[in-house]
């Protein structure tokens, strides 16, 4: 099956909430918790949009398993280096200063077994005292986004609708393009994302195996929990 992402690859930008928040928020951990870091790897860099957004100042590698999204990714920073394989068994020879797993990408891992391992993944590629900035959709957030209409996006000719089920602990991201052919006619195009929800109290004990936890925090300015939008932690890498 072709991966939902190449599918979403043209769109993503369009239609992804700007990440300049994100961005500035990684900036201001890296700036108070590592600020000698050069090297950076993202797993699930997606279209290299925060890759991008991070500055001329680092040596900068993302990971991401969809072509789609990765081919978008190289032109858009040409300078960092990026590699298609699997967040939860990458192996690159070599250690880096901070990893990212931002934007949801570990929720879509879909067991618990998966974020373990990509948790895991993440501790091989950091050096210690390396960071780990992990960010999660949590279970309120699903409950939210399921209770909401469907989202509709205009991206050139087409129009691209998405809505959430949520059946705990998996939810259901549909995405319904509409391609235009002529005036009024129109070919639709179908695909499904699937992301796990995590008990946040399970992802700071995955953590403790690797990590000491720095800070946690949410889009609500609180620390993060299930009932937060999003749960942002960052974690530094204990001596081997
Ligand atoms: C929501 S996007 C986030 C992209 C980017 N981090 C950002 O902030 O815009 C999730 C990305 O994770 C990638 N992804 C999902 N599961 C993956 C996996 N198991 N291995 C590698 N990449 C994965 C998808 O292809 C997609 O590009």
């Amino acid at each position: 099956m072709t991966d939902p992402y190449d599918f979403f690859a043209p769109y993503y930008d369009a239609i992804n909430e700007e990440p300049s928040e994100r961005i500035a928020l990684i900036l201001s951990y890296l700036e108070d918790h590592h600020p000698t870091a050069r090297r950076i790897l993202e797993l699930g860099c997606g279209t290299g949009a925060v890759l991008a957004g991070l500055g001329s100042g680092y040596e900068l590698v993302g990971v991401d398993r969809s072509s789609g999204m990765l081919e978008v990714a190289r032109r858009r920073v040409p300078t960092a280096m990026f590699h298609q394989h699997d967040i939860a068994t990458v192996q690159l020879d070599e250690t880096f200063d901070v990893v990212l797993c931002v934007c949801d990408t570990i929720n879509h891992v879909t067991t618990t077994e998966g974020w373990q391992q990509v948790i895991e993944r993440a501790a091989s590629h950091l050096e210690p005292g390396g960071l780990f900035i992990l960010d999660f959709n949590t279970r309120g957030r699903f409950l939210d986004v399921a209770d909401s209409t469907p989202w509709a996006h205009e991206v050139d000719d087409n129009t691209l609708v998405m809505w959430c089920e949520f059946e705990e602990p998996l939810a259901t991201w549909h995405l319904r393009l509409f391609e235009r052919m002529s005036d009024n006619q129109f070919r639709r195009h179908d695909t499904r994302i699937t992301e796990l929800s995590v008990p946040t109290s399970i992802v700071l004990d995955m953590l403790g195996n690797f990590f000491e936890l720095v800070t946690t925090s949410d889009t609500e300015g609180g620390i993060a929990n299930d009932a937060s939008h999003r749960g942002v932690i960052v974690a530094r890498r204990l001596a081997r």
